[in-house]
């Protein structure tokens, strides 16, 4: 069964606005296209939002992504596990040692044998650094340790190796994803977000779905949401079954979105509906 998606046919145009936080960090919200990317310009959720939504990023005090920053940093250096070390022992000071790092993730783990986001590091770290438990998908600490982590990159923009190891495997298979009807409603990533981008949704104004805000902070939600949540959110919302957190289809599609958001700052904690 096909079911028509239930968009309203006015087309509106993303705001012509630009993201400064603190009236100091330049935030990339417009960016040429890589090469073989269906749009010429990759444009950040954030031009997608209202007034009030976008205000909220550009101050870090008005931010409510901004607490799980500060929580992060306690995760940080708190020691845990057997060998009775926190990330700050081995790492040090993130804002050096983690600067620009969130911005080149998804990336090659050689002895994994596939692509490792900034979760799946974590929890190596945990597991073979630490003597401790990996995080449980969407644990608090590990939200706020992803969101730490990637703040530090903020304004940097995104860029990824798709020459090390497998990468581009992942990536078409990512993409093949990414162009797959699924569910009763038999819709694609790229039905919503390349077909119907611009176009409204019940209350939704949709964007490209670029990942470079996440972790990003939902309004609708009060609550911080990992990217895949994100994705999962995205794929029920077709009314199909939605694969596993870090399973290899949604490491794929982090592989493949993170490449068609190439070019816009990190924007982690970003704040939508
Ligand atoms: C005993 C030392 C040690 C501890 C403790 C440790 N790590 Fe690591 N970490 C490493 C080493 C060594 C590497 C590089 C090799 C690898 O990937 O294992 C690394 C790599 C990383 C990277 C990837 C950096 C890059 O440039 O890609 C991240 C992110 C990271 N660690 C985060 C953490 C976090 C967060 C914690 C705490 C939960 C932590 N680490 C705890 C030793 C440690
Ligand atoms: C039924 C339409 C629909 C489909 C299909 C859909 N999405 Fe979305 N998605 C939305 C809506 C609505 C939003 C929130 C508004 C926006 O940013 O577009 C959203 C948001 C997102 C965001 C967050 C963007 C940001 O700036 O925070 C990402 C990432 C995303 N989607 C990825 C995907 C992926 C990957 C798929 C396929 C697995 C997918 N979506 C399928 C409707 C859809």
């Amino acid at each position: 069964m096909t079911v028509a998606l239930a968009v309203s046919v006015a087309q509106s145009e993303p705001v012509d606005d630009a993201l400064v936080i603190d009236g100091e960090i330049e935030i990339t919200t417009r960016a040429k296209a890589p090469e073989g990317h269906p749009f010429e310009e990759v444009l950040s959720g954030w031009l997608y939002r209202t007034d009030e939504t976008r205000a909220l990023e550009a101050d870090t005090f008005d931010n409510p992504g901004m607490l799980y920053v500060e929580a992060g940093e306690d995760v940080w250096n708190r020691v845990e596990g057997t060998a009775g070390k926190s990330c700050a022992a081995c790492h040090g000071d993130a804002s050096e040692s983690m600067k620009d790092v969130g911005a080149h993730y998804p990336k090659w783990n050689e002895a994994a044998g596939k692509p490792f986001n900034i979760e799946l590091q974590i929890n190596a770290c945990r597991e073979n650094n630490m003597g401790a438990e990996p995080y449980k998908f969407d644990a608090p600490d590990q939200k706020a340790l992803t969101t730490f982590i990637k703040h530090q990159s903020l304004g940097t923009p995104i860029e990824i190796d798709l020459g090390a190891g497998d990468m581009q495997a992942w990536w078409e298979r990512g993409k093949e994803r990414y162009y797959t009807r699924t569910g009763q409603l038999n819709l694609a990533c790229a039905t919503c977000h390349e077909d119907h981008n611009g176009q409204y949704i019940r209350a939704d104004h949709l964007s490209q779905g670029n990942v470079n805000g996440f972790p990003t902070y939902r309004l609708k939600q009060a609550d911080m949401v990992s990217l895949h949540n994100r994705f999962r959110g995205c794929i029920r919302d077709t009314r199909a079954e939605f694969p596993a957190a870090f399973s290899d289809d949604l490491m794929a599609l982090e592989v493949y979105t993170t490449w068609r958001g190439e070019g816009l700052s990190v924007e982690t904690p970003a704040v939508r509906q």
